[in-house]
């Protein structure tokens, strides 16, 4: 299959003024400005191929949004390559939004002082949208994030719930085939994060949009996305399946036992015990080392039992551990 896009030694550097100080520094900064250099995407390259959904994720300032921003045409890369489909985002900038939609979870992509249903309508003619088309995808969309109770709000009254939601609509009444979603989730409730979720999923099942997703919510990732690709310092860290990620790293798990009496040395093979209180133990365990039912078994042969609970590490812990680590995988 062909990559829908292609990202070449992708690099961004921004340059950081630094101004000489005082009323001669002032004078000096007219002719002699220093500045440093901040490479915010560094070497990065990457395919992703039609009806994929991938988690780009990273610490703050990694370089996600920059490199958002170079695949929508918003900023043009220092160096290195991109191609979206047939088109260079930056050089073809006009033509090219008509194919993509991108949200924004920071700043709206809607007018702030219209009401929601006009700057959805607005949308309408600017990307030359069919009526009959525009008429299904909103009657959808309308539904699913439940958008009713809002359409005729300005976009600067609404909450950040609300307005991501219309932001959501806004960026597929198109019918793009690729989105870029840059943190939709963030500051939402948990139900209002779910019915984005939904919806998202939705978009990719329903209809094989391919869509790159920023979040640092791992519960998202977890729930929506097969390949993630980490980034740290402009840097890849992994590129792979999320499942491989959290075997790979996230192979310890904890077991809670509650024994039915004291027991003065319950050692177990394979197991390290990392707390002990009266009859309440809590082991440690590696996934590749053994099974939890195999660990119960052996423990159980042993000692009698009142009550357990296996645990496996939160993935928050492993993702965590990857960039305090800089864990590379590749
Ligand atoms: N316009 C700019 N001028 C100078 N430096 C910038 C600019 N935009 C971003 N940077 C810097 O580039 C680096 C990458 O920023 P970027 O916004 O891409 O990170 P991010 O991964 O999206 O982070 P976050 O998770 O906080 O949104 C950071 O060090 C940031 O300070
Ligand atoms: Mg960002």
């Amino acid at each position: 299959m062909e990559a829908i896009i292609k990202a070449d030694r992708l690099s961004k550097d921004y340059k950081i003024y630094k101004d000489h100080k005082g009323y001669l520094g002032a004078l000096r900064n007219l002719f002699d400005r220093r500045f440093t250099l901040v490479h915010a995407v560094n070497d990065v390259s990457f395919r992703i191929y039609p009806g994929e959904l991938i988690g780009y994720i990273g610490p703050n300032g990694a370089g996600k949004s920059t490199t958002i921003k170079m695949l929508t045409g918003l900023l043009v890369p220092t160096s290195g390559e991109v191609q979206v489909n047939e088109f260079i985002p930056w050089k073809d900038r006009k033509d090219y939004v008509k194919h993509i939609g991108a949200v924004f979870g920071q700043r709206t992509t809607l007018w702030w002082d219209l009401p929601v249903r006009d700057s959805l309508e607005l949308l309408k003619h600017i990307y030359e949208i069919p009526s009959d088309r525009f008429k299904q995808n909103l009657d959808s969309f309308r539904a699913i994030l439940e958008l009713d109770a809002f359409m005729d709000t300005p976009v600067r009254s609404l909450s950040l719930g609300q307005r991501m939601r219309a932001d959501l609509c806004a960026a597929l009444l198109h019918d793009p085939k690729l989105i870029f979603l840059d943190e939709p989730t963030i500051g939402l409730d948990v139900v209002a994060k779910q019915r984005v979720r939904e919806f998202i999923q939705f978009i990719n099942a329903k209809r094989g949009t391919t869509i790159l997703l920023t979040t640092h919510d791992t519960a998202d990732i977890a729930k929506l996305c097969k390949r993630i690709m980490i980034i740290d310092h402009g840097k890849i860290l992994y590129d792979g399946e999320f499942d491989e990620l959290i075997k790979y790293y996230g192979g310890s798990r904890v077991l809670s036992v509650e024994f039915a009496e004291f027991y003065q040395d319950p050692t177990i093979d394979q197991a390290k015990i990392i707390q002990r209180d009266g009859v309440n133990v809590i082991y440690s365990f590696k996934r590749e080392d053994i099974s939890a039912s195999k660990l119960i078994h052996q423990l159980s042969e042993k000692y009698r039992i009142r009550d357990l609970e296996v645990q496996d590490q939160a993935i928050e812990d492993v993702i965590r551990d990857i960039y305090e680590n800089q864990l590379l995988y590749n």
